[in-house]
């Protein structure tokens, strides 16, 4: 019986923060519990020097901050093939082919890509380069190399998927039906807003809280979080759908949340006790995570070992579809 299979991956450019475990992280732990599923989670090195090219030790270091993420998050070794990117020459191979197969306005149309490119004009000024704007080449080859068929990303990446399976149906059309096409999977939750109320979370915007951040990082952090800017005295009703602390509530505060946001209303409830309230259970729900990820930290061999380990299987499967991919394409001497 041939299972389905799933692949997925992050670039290492910092650790990975809550909208990384609200958005995919959870979700990737989830599937591991389907039987019939063979899951890949790549740490997409080569991809993050496309928009970090001039950085390689921040790329470097974080390689192993995004697996202790991994790990401490649950994504088990056992269950889900880790590995990285930058030891499977198959994938820059299968990327020069498949460029044949993409017009550069396509690439240039790509949403995701222009996006990016827009949020990125101090590094790539006026001009994108050839590497950053091919990303969605490198990432179809990526996803096929493993025969991916299930693609849990952030919704931000439906673009890039959608052009994988244009690459794929392409190539299958000319060199024989090789490549499955994948479909990518989204979580429950949107994109995660940042602490301000910014829509994207980043360290640069210095609006996220990390996985690894202490106990003051995050208290600091949700004491600077925006609320309703109309409220000025405590007892003035405040508006929770306006306030970052009670969107943060929705997410940490399952059960109390509506209680919270009557409260709020009837300016029964303080800000400054409401956010010590999503202060403490955010340290709960990041508590075990924290523990298991400092597990780790301490064992930098164990985490060699489980890079290495998966990286092989990984380099044995990515090897089978190169020599179908070759044998399609006439390249089989
Ligand atoms: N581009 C993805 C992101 O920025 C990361 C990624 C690299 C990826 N290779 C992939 C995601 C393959 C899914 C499949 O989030």
């Amino acid at each position: 019986m041939n299972k389905k299979r799933s692949l997925t991956g992050d670039r290492p450019t910092g650790k990975l923060h809550i909208g990384h475990y609200f958005g995919s992280l959870q979700n990737r732990v989830k599937m591991q519990e389907d039987e019939n599923l063979e899951r890949f989670v790549m740490i997409a090195d080569v991809q993050a020097l496309t928009d970090n090219f001039n950085e390689p030790q921040k790329v470097r270091n974080n390689v192993y901050e995004v697996l202790k993420d991994y790990l401490a998050v649950g994504i088990d070794p056992n269950k889900t093939t880790i590995f990285l990117q930058s030891m499977i020459p198959e994938i820059a191979e299968l990327t020069v082919f498949y460029s044949n197969l993409v017009t550069i306005a396509r690439l240039q149309r790509n949403p995701t890509v222009k996006t990016e490119i827009a949020q990125k004009k101090e590094l790539f000024g006026e001009s994108v380069t050839y590497g950053f704007l091919g990303y969605p080449i490198s990432q179809a080859a990526d996803i096929t190399a493993f025969g991916g068929e299930l693609i849990p990303v952030g919704e931000d990446q439906e673009p890039v998927i959608e052009q994988c399976r244009e690459i794929v149906r392409k190539f299958n059309s000319i060199y024989g039906d090789v490549l499955k096409e994948p479909e990518a999977v989204f979580s429950k939750e949107k994109r995660i807003k940042g602490l301000d109320g910014n829509d994207k979370m980043g360290k640069s915007l210095g609006n996220a809280i990390y996985l690894s951040d202490t106990d003051e990082e995050i208290t600091k952090k949700v004491m600077g979080a925006l609320t309703d800017p109309g409220r000025i005295k405590k007892d003035d009703p405040g508006n929770p759908n306006i306030c970052m602390v009670a969107y943060y509530h929705n997410l940490f505060s399952k059960g109390e949340v509506k209680e919270i946001c009557e409260e709020c209303k009837a300016g029964k409830r303080g800000c400054v006790a409401c956010k010590k309230q999503l202060i403490e259970n955010i340290i709960k729900e990041l508590n075990p995570i924290r523990e298991k990820r400092k597990y780790y930290e301490e064992r930098p061999e164990e985490l060699k070992r489980i890079l290495m380990e998966g990286t092989k299987k990984a380099q044995a499967e990515a090897r089978k579809t190169m020599e179908k991919v070759k044998k399609a394409m006439k390249l089989d001497y």
